[in-house]
């Protein structure tokens, strides 16, 4: 694998690739590398030449200064894995190289990144758009690749290309969420839980499968379903649920009845301890 610390020799090389008319997969990550990520590695290299992973901790997205100093960091261990997965090339930078000065740039993806995740982390979509606008300047890819466990990101980096960069040629692909035997979806977080914390955890998404059977036999309204989500994992000493919302998945809007919507997703962030999780589940 080739790793490269430098924008400048990065960018050279993807360039070069290109000229050569190889298409690059590019999968952005802040490391701590689990199967979630794997799995868009994997994307990558069935659709393109190339793929190329980006490991950067990326301080403007975290609103919480606790939350970054102890976001777990295990580059060695990261590259073993992306050795074994035959990825090509690796742009590890640090901080001074992504930010040489402070990032002052403003952006604004309208109610997107003012509700869910947006209202209860303020900033941490500006930080995204930020390094991420960063990231593919320095990685012109052919396609870059996002898990839909991060649904709401997702939606803000396709409309951050279409916003802020439509010169780009890059094509966003969603890829779904992998989670753990007992449901809980793979995060590097999931590292920072106790035992017992872990085992709770799983709650979380098995409370959304089972409220997925639930709006299929369309016996509940909208509220009920919010009220049976939040109510079942708030009854664990361990988990607090911040939000449960259920929106239309193309906007994102919360909807107060199911016919508002074709395709609909319910969306939670719980805290388990002192860690914050978030997860979804797209209904029919
Ligand atoms: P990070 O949390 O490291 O996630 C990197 C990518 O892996 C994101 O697209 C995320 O949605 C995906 N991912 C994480 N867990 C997953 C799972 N269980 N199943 C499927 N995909 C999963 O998201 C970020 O980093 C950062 O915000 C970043 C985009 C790199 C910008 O700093």
């Amino acid at each position: 694998m080739e790793i490269y610390k430098t924008r400048k020799e990065a960018t050279e090389r993807i360039n070069e690739l290109k000229r050569q008319g190889k298409t690059v997969g590019f999968v952005p990550t802040m490391g701590a590398l689990h199967e979630g990520h794997l799995s868009l590695m994997r994307c990558s290299k069935r659709d393109n030449d190339i793929t190329a992973v980006s490991i950067f901790v990326n301080p403007t997205q975290f609103n919480d200064p606790k939350d970054l100093e102890h976001y777990p960091r295990m580059l060695d261990k990261d590259i073993e894995k992306l050795e074994a997965e035959k990825v090509d090339i690796l742009f590890a930078p640090d901080e001074k190289e992504m930010y040489p000065e402070p990032d002052t740039r403003q952006f604004d993806f309208g109610h997107l990144d003012k509700i869910l995740e947006g209202k209860h982390r303020p900033g941490h979509f500006n930080g995204v758009a930020q390094v991420v606008s960063k990231l593919f300047q320095v990685i012109p890819a052919t396609r870059a690749y996002f898990g839909k466990k991060d649904y709401q990101q997702y939606l803000i980096i396709r409309e951050l290309v279409h916003r802020y960069m439509p010169e780009l040629d890059i094509e966003i692909i969603p890829c779904p969420i992998i989670r753990e035997k007992d449901g809980l979806a793979m995060s590097s977080r999931n590292l920072l839980l106790s035992p017992e914390e872990r085992k709770s955890a799983a709650l979380i998404s098995q409370v959304l499968f089972r409220a997925r059977e639930l709006s299929s036999t369309n016996t509940m309204t909208i509220e009920e379903l919010k009220n049976f989500v939040i109510d079942t994992i708030n009854q664990n000493p361990h988990l607090k649920v911040e939000y449960f919302e259920i929106a239309d998945a193309n906007t994102l809007l919360p909807i107060e009845n199911w016919y508002e919507a074709d395709k609909k997703i319910g969306l939670i962030a719980a805290y388990c301890g002192q860690i914050r999780l978030i997860d979804n589940v797209e209904f029919n």
